[in-house]
Formats: structure tokens, sequence, C-alpha cells
């Protein structure tokens, strides 16, 4: 399963083609740059994103996909689950996006989920405490709240909203929305999801049967995620209710894989490792070296990275900027033990757009603690038999089974499984959600020998998390190109790949007449028929301003009818990137489709 290598020399040199072009491209662009308001503006007019509720004013960090923007997001996220699932031992779950306290409180998200925040003693403003002082510190994000408050004094840094440089002691903020399930008097209190993670972890029991027990194995799950920012700005890149797409990837630490890395022997990688050092270094490393080298620690995480590296190139994201950045301690998530940062370089500078992180056992560890449930384990079996003597817990039937009925027999499997030397009474066990105490005088301690062919164990989770929405603005940001200046006017190509871009073909008749409309339109039927595609009409305005508006929304393909069509069948398929026009026979078209 492993030593399958989806990437294609030709993807990869695809990815290096189009690298000088985008260089001076994005040399240019930065957030408050005409060529980047002129691509906001694009896409608001066209129908990709926007602000949401604009017509109440707009609410900060809320975005609306729209009509080009809702299908380029479909794309890109069916091109994020075909590469995963495509391995064979991933699988899709979906879980709920409102969850439970007690879920949050046993993963860390209730106590350790926060972000610094400063309030200005002036005007009351009210911003996230690393945010003011980037630019004047390399990873402010690392940064405790007394190393950020002494970072704002030394710099002087100004409220951006009143000017003034007196700041309150930052405080942690907590970055959940709470709500409450049922009525509020008696409702149990619940947050909006802040990681789809959790779902996964809790259905770890499930997921495992599908896979009968067989790691390493993976469940990926696409959906919103929420996280209350305390101030945020830059568009798309910080959002409060956002697209979140993870793979939780479930191992025995104990076992090695071989995820056969030397076959990506020719592709290097740009890692920015041993953080905590005042000036990032960036370095090319092949990811075979990188962890033989024990510069990447987990060559799981490894993994992930040059499969997540591949998936980029995919989307049309320039190689040229994209990097890997390794967290600082004090910087990494409360579960994450080593975390690597898949960054993309654009308007807003290098952008964290997926993290790759290694949870190790805390997760199902901490919903082990809480539940109790013995479920969240996996068997490894030992290479040689071992005969033990050990203490094991037996129920006593008298008094078990009348007092628990039909849950008797689950309450003694459970006891069975334990190890009884380690057992304090009374003790609780979770059976099927239920608490039982079990008490003394409800057991025999009995001393066995048994014969011990393996055992249970918490696996450790290797998790590749991406945020869609930033992918999808540095995906258009890639794609944006403008190639000529006419009174003030910019011809845009919005270059996207096949099978990313919202539409796959627009037809054209040359006029609404003569025939030419129909034709068109039974063109576009046949085309419909071909599974996957999509196929637009349109008929307004001149050729050229048509072959225009397919451009800027990054339509790879335009095919037009004309007067010829009714005397020869033919038609022009014009390029959207090169902009040749070839005439071929509607056959031939066809043809072409049904392998695009
Ligand atoms: N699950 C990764 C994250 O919350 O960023």
């Amino acid at each position: 399963m492993f030593n399958v290598r989806i990437i294609t020399k030709y993807t990869f040199q695809m990815g290096l083609l189009i690298t000088s072009n985008r260089l001076d491209m994005l040399k240019l662009m930065d957030a408050d740059d005409n060529k980047s308001k002129r691509l906001v503006s694009l896409m608001k007019k066209r129908g990709f994103i926007q602000p949401a509720f604009e017509l109440y004013g707009g609410v900060a960090g809320l975005y609306d996909y729209g009509p080009l923007g809702g299908r380029l997001r479909r794309n890109v996220i069916s091109k994020w689950l075909n590469h995963w699932i495509s391995l064979g031992n991933i699988v899709e779950i979906d879980s709920p996006t409102i969850t439970p306290e007690p879920v949050l409180k046993a993963s860390g998200h209730i106590g350790a989920f926060n972000d610094y925040a400063s309030e200005c003693k002036s005007c009351n403003s009210i911003f996230r405490t690393d945010h003011l002082l980037e630019g004047y510190h390399n990873n402010p994000d690392a940064l405790d709240n007394i190393a950020l408050d002494n970072e704002l004094l030394k710099n002087k840094i100004p409220c951006p909203s009143c000017n003034k440089s007196e700041w309150l002691p930052s405080e942690p903020l907590n970055l959940m929305f709470s709500t409450i399930i049922g009525a509020n008097k008696g409702g149990r209190k619940a947050f909006m999801r802040p990681e789809t993670a959790q779902g996964m972890f809790l259905q770890f029991p499930s997921i495992y049967r599908h896979f009968r027990g067989k790691l390493p194995f993976g469940a990926v799950q696409v959906g919103k995620g929420y996280r209350n920012e305390i101030s945020p700005r830059q568009g798309m890149i910080r959002l409060r209710e956002f697209n979140m797409a993870e793979l939780e990837y479930f191992i025995d630490p104990e076992k090695d894989i071989n995820y056969n890395l030397d076959l990506w022997d020719d592709v290097q990688i740009k890692l920015v490792p041993d953080p905590g050092k005042d000036e990032l270094t960036e370095k090319r490393y092949t990811i075979y070296n990188a962890v033989k080298e024990g510069v990447v620690r987990d060559q799981t995480v490894g993994w992930f990275m040059i499969k997540t590296f591949e998936l980029m190139l995919e989307l049309g994201i320039n190689n040229e900027y994209i990097r890997f950045r390794q967290h600082e301690q004090d910087e990494m998530a409360h579960y994450a033990t080593d975390c690597w940062d898949l960054e993309i370089y654009g308007s807003y500078g290098w952008i964290e757009c997926v993290g790759i992180a290694n949870r190790g056992c805390y997760d199902l560890k901490a919903h082990q603690n809480v539940t109790k449930s013995n479920e969240l384990k996996a068997w490894r079996d030992f290479e040689n038999e071992l005969e033990i003597e050990k203490y094991v817990c037996s129920p006593i039937q008298s008094i078990v089974g009348p007092r628990f009925k039909e849950k008797s027999k689950l309450i003694s499997d459970h006891l069975e499984k334990l190890d009884a030397s380690k057992i304090n009474f009374p003790f609780i066990i979770n059976i099927g959600g239920e608490e039982i105490s079990i008490e003394e005088n409800m057991v025999e301690i009995k001393k066995v020998n048994s014969i011990e062919r393996g055992e249970w164990f918490t696996p450790h989770v290797v998790e590749p998390a991406f945020g869609i929405d930033r992918i999808i603005w540095h995906i258009l940001e890639h794609s944006f190109t403008e190639t000529s200046k006419e009174n003030d006017d910019y011809y845009t190509i919005l270059k996207l790949r096949n099978k990313i871009c919202p539409i796959d073909f627009s037809v054209y008749p040359l006029f609404e007449k003569d025939g030419l409309d129909k034709i068109a339109l039974k063109i576009i039927d046949s085309i419909r028929e071909i599974d996957g595609i999509n196929v637009n009409y349109d008929g307004t305005k001149s050729i050229g301003r048509r072959y225009a508006r397919g451009d800027e929304i990054g339509v790879p393909y335009a095919i037009t009818i004309d007067h010829q069509t009714i005397d020869d069948n033919t038609v022009t398929l014009r390029d959207r990137d090169s902009q040749e026009q070839k005439r071929m026979s509607i056959e031939e078209l066809l043809l072409f489709i049904s392998k695009y």
C-alpha cells in the first residue's frame, strides 16, 4: 500500500515549469497592493468568495462561497478526499459539529485552547497579542504572556485603533464558541467543534472494527470548524467558521512501517527545521534524507509531508512557494509532541495551511481516562508467546447477575480483561456510557498462570490537518495572472488546474441565431452525458468578451459554434492558457472531453 507513488515526475516538473512566471507575479503582490485588490474584487464580482452578511454590515471572519467558489471548494475537497482514500486503508467518517463539554474537557480544549489577547488601556480595543508583534519578533506565537507583554513594552507597539501604546497585561482567551444543547435551563453545555479530530478519536472503536484491528489505518473528515478569533483580519486566512479537512492516522509506535521514502528521491522540499533559533534557516532536503538524518524525527510524519506536498502541486500550488516549518516547543498545540506546518507563500507572506502533528497517544488516552472505556485500544501480537503469572478479577455471578441483570455479561467481560494487580476498590467502569461502581465484594481476585499471545495498547496518531479556505485562497493567488494592460485594464487569466476549476468547458454560439444556439445546446447535452464535466453556455456580447469572461474565471477550454459548424459539423476548441484554437469535428471534441 505504501509503495504507490502517486506523484509522477511529470506532475512535479509541471510544478517547476510554472515557477518562473509565478515568481515574478508573486513578488509583485502583497495584501495591500492593487493587484491583490483586483483579485479580491474579481472574486466578489464573479461569485467566488466574498464577506458574508454584507447587506447587514458584515461580520469579520465569516465568508460566503458564491456560485463559482462553491464549485471550486467542492472540487478541492473531492481531490483531497480521493488523494487519501485511494491509499486503501483510509476511510471517511462524519460526526457532529456540536460537541458536548466533557469531550472537549477531556481533549484539553477547555483550558488549553487559548490565544493571548491584549487590551488597549486607552480605547479598550482588544487584539491578539502575537499579531500585534508581527514584524517585531520572528515567532511571537511561541511566546508566553510575560514575554509577550515585555515585547509590547520594549517595542512600544501602538494600538491599531488609537495609536497609543499602553496595554493591560495580556490574558488567555478561549477560542471556542459555546452553546447549549436543549433548553437553556437544564440544557447541556456544549461547544461548536474547534477541530474535526475529536469525532475521529471517538469513532476509533468503529474504525478499528472496520479494519478488523489491523493497524495502521486512518480516518478522514471534512467539515466546518469554529474558532472565535479575537480580531480576525487577513480575509480568508483567519476565519471564525472555516472548512477543515483532517486525517487521523493510527499506528503502532513499536512497529516499523516501510513507507519507501526513497521513491521520492528526486523531490527536494524546503524545510525550516531547528525551531527556537533567532534566524530561520531554510534548506532543501529529500524526505528520505530528512528522516535518515533525524531532521524529521518520525517517518510517518515524513511520509505525510511528502504526500501532502504532492497534493499541493496537484491542486495548483506553486512548488517554490511551499515550505515546511517545524514548530517551536512553546508554539505547539497542547496535544502535540512534534509538528511541521506546510506554509504557502502569498500576499500575506508565509501562511500555515496544513499542520502535520504527531499527537502520540494523547487523545485516545485522554478519552480513556475520562470514560474508562477499554475500546480505545488496539491489540498487538507478541513475536513469541509468553508464559506469565498474573492476577485476574473474577466476577462473583451470584452478586453481579441479580444486581445488573442483562448488563452482567458485559460487566463480567470487562472485569475479566483487567489487570487485578493494579486495582483499588471501589473503582468505576464504563459500560455503554453508564458508569458502574465495582466494590470489593463483587469480585474474587485470582492468581493464574497464563499464556499471553499479545497485549492491548493505545495507538499513536499522526494527524495532517488542512485549512481548506487558506489553501483555496493560495490556489487563487497562484493562478491569478494579468498579461497585458490597455487603458488601465488588465487581461486576466485564472490559470486553475483542470478538475479544480469550477467550469470545465464553455460553449459559445458565435451568434444566437441561424440555429447556432440550438447546435450549442445540443452539444452541451452530449457533454453533460460525460460524467464529472461541468459545462456552461454563454451567448451574450462579442465572442472576444466571452473568451475574456471565461479566462478570468479559469475555464480551461472554450468551444465555439459558427456558421461552418452548420456546413461540416466542426467546432473550434480554444485553450485558455495558450489561447490557441483548433478546429475539430464534434465527435473528436466529445472524445477529447471524455479523456479530459
Ligand atoms: N486538529 C488540528 C487543529 O485543530 O489545528
